[in-house]
């Protein structure tokens, strides 16, 4: 998503992060956006408001009015001019006000009075960042404003320190603003999608159990993914080792359920209420019959026979359940090749009451657990009719493939 002609307002406030706001600067106005600054009065002792200015090739605005001649500085107009406003750095200081509502500068003010979304990147000492005041006004913020937050990063902080609390750089704000107005167009931009992700675990005795390689990767991505084009994504994760990367809390609610069946209760529990679902967890088909309350004694001289149970297909119990206009997508992951993998995939589409199905093969080489790598056919009903396409997504990273699960899912909503 382009920033060409996109009108940015930027706030600065007074954090030694301050100098990379010049940096920020640059690189907006390089990619064709329209920039304001506006500042707090302390952010001048860090970076001049000449520098800024000269950058975006605007004046600075610090105070409500001139002082030189009383021209008002209108923090309405500022509001109503931007398509978004960024405040970068953000001090603990100017978060409180903020969630507090205190309007006692510009750079508040305009806060007040924007009608556009807001981002905040917060920067500050490590033990400032994780104070619970300072977690309570970006969680308000969040849930009561719908600020987006690009996390700080860990690192060596002005106060000699290590941890977290770093600015994030300026080019991974850039990036994070190419999303925010993909978002703003995407058709799924508010759409509460319920993710699987991960590998099922399901308990032998007290310390066993059966469990499959999954490690969330895909589904962590997918997550992101949706996220990143404004989705509300609720990831309910079996064990996982992929994590999120730190700009995608903001719209995703992580529930943790790990077994097969306690996966099912959340997903019969939410999924009402969304909009769509994927379901990219490897779920076990069989969970071990009678899981025993205490520690088995193994016996060397006796084989060990599990009685295993079939589970309950959530992708399936959700496709009986569905309601018009509820996209799903699931997955297959097949060890035969070719059209043969293919016609299995197909049949799940139709017994699953799928929207559309990821054929990955681990046939293909770069595909399957565990590699950062995947190569996949999205099968789906077509959006125009009721015939079937096939598109093949080349090897790429799972990151890239999910944005193009995510793009196809959102084609689906289109119809
Ligand atoms: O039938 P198969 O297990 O190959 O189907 C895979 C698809 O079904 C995946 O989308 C997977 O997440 C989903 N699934 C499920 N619950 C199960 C088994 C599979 O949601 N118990």
């Amino acid at each position: 998503m382009s920033l060409e002609g996109k009108h940015i307002l930027l706030g600065v406030t007074g954090s030694i992060a301050a100098y990379k706001a010049a940096v920020l600067v640059r690189l907006l106005v390089r990619e064709g956006a329209e920039v304001r600054v506006v500042m707090s009065e302390a952010a001048r002792d860090f970076v001049t408001p000449l520098t800024l200015a000269t950058l975006c090739r605007y004046p600075v605005l610090v105070d409500n009015f001139d002082p030189t001649n009383g021209a008002w500085n209108s923090h309405i107009s500022l509001g109503e001019w931007a398509d978004h406003y960024l405040v970068a750095p953000a001090t603990a200081n100017t978060l409180a006000k903020m969630a507090a509502g205190v309007a006692d500068n510009l750079l508040l003010c305009s806060y007040l009075s924007a009608r556009c979304g807001v981002s905040v990147a917060p920067a500050m000492d490590l033990d400032m960042y994780r104070h619970a005041a300072t977690q309570a006004n970006l969680e308000t913020l969040r849930t009561r404003d719908g600020v987006g937050v690009v996390e700080p990063g860990e690192g060596e902080l002005a106060s000699g320190l290590v941890g977290k609390g770093r600015m994030a750089e300026p080019e991974e704000i850039v990036d994070y603003l190419h999303h925010v107005f993909a978002a703003e167009e995407s058709p799924l931009r508010g759409k509460k999608i319920l993710v699987t992700a991960g590998a099922t675990v399901e308990p032998i005795d007290p310390v066993r159990f059966v469990s499959n390689y999954s490690t969330g990767k895909m589904g962590y991505a997918l997550a992101e993914a949706l996220a990143e084009r404004g989705a509300q994504v609720v990831l309910v994760t079996g064990h996982a080792t992929a994590v999120l990367s730190r700009h995608s809390n903001n719209n995703i609610e992580r529930v943790t359920a790990l077994s097969a069946a306690e996966m099912y209760e959340a997903c019969a529990r939410r999924f009402p209420e969304m909009d769509g679902a994927v379901f990219c967890a490897a779920v076990a088909d069989y969970t071990p019959a009678k899981p025993m309350a205490q520690k088995y004694k193994h016996d060397p001289s006796q084989p060990f026979l599990l009685e295993l149970t079939p589970t309950r297909d959530i992708a399936a119990e959700m496709g009986r359940i569905k309601r018009p206009g509820q996209v799903t997508v699931g997955f297959a992951l097949e060890t035969a090749a070719g059209a043969e993998a293919g016609d299995y995939a197909r049949g799940k589409l139709e017994a699953k009451r799928l929207d559309a199905i990821v054929l990955n093969s681990l046939s293909d080489a770069g595909a399957g657990f565990g590699t950062d790598t995947n190569r996949v056919t999205i099968i789906g009903r077509d959006v125009e009719g009721d015939g079937i396409r096939e598109c093949a997504i080349p090897l790429k990273s799972k990151v890239e493939v999910a944005g193009d699960i995510a793009d196809f899912m959102s084609g689906l909503f289109g119809r």
